[in-house]
């Protein structure tokens, strides 16, 4: 089944610490995201690339994919937030079908993952990729333990986040007359009462956010390397 998805890449990566756009950084000697872009690039069910950048990167974005590639990728300005950047995304989307959105920051999303998505997409309405939380979980009141929290029920949320276009759109405008910024695709679609179906992902699928994530990069690129031998 067919879709498009929309990659925020309009962050300054201020916690990364690198000094510039974070995506920039080489992760076996390619930008970490050539990778993301390479996933979707290659997969043939994914007809419509969205990239939201920085106009003040757009020539080092240019010069990581090569022209032949510009027929499947649409450049589209960002904002000050993710989810404007992600909305500015979608005005640029074609109003139909399913749509993902994936952060150029998490290079290691599997195709199975995504096939998964947009199949639930498509059933559901929404859909987005997680795992179990792994450590206990505690609410906090100026340093003390005010609960803790079961974990039994506690999913860690990532991208990609599936939908309907229809309500990715409705929830985002919604989010924007109200004045409601989420940290996710999801919690805008939460708010208008339609249900998000969860895909167990895996945890290699992390968001590259501080500086020890790239090592924890090139020991995923490492182990993938090594099963492909095998
Ligand atoms: N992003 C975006 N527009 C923004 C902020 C973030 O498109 N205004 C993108 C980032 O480029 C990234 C993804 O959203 O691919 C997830 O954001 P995050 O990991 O927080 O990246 P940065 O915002 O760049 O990093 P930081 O918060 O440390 O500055
Ligand atoms: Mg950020």
């Amino acid at each position: 089944m067919n879709y498009q998805v929309i990659i925020p890449a309009a962050g300054s990566g201020k916690r990364m610490g690198a000094g510039y756009n974070k995506l920039f950084l080489p992760l076996d000697n390619r930008p970490i995201i050539d990778h993301t872009l390479n996933i979707f690039l290659k997969d043939a069910c994914c007809n419509r690339i969205i990239l939201v950048i920085q106009p003040n990167d757009k020539i080092l974005f240019e010069e990581i994919f090569k022209k032949d590639h510009y027929s499947k990728i649409r450049i589209v300005d960002g904002g000050s937030e993710r989810q404007y950047s992600v909305y500015n995304g979608l005005k640029a989307a074609d109003n139909k079908g399913i749509i993902l959105v994936h952060d150029g920051a998490r290079p290691f999303i599997q195709a199975e993952t995504i096939k998964q998505l947009v199949r639930f997409a498509s059933d559901y309405g929404a859909a987005i990729a997680a795992v179990p939380v792994k450590d206990t979980i505690k609410r906090v009141n100026a340093m003390e333990v005010a609960e803790t929290i079961d974990r039994s029920s506690l999913w860690q949320i990532q991208t990609p986040q599936a939908f309907r276009y229809s309500v990715l759109k409705d929830a985002h405008d919604q989010a924007k007359s109200e004045d409601f910024l989420g940290t996710d695709e999801a919690a805008l679609v939460e708010r208008m009462g339609h249900p998000v179906k969860i895909v167990a992902s895996d945890y290699d699928n992390i968001k590259l956010t501080t500086p020890e994530d790239l090592y924890f990069a090139k020991a995923i690129l490492e182990k993938r390397k090594e099963n492909s031998y095998n």
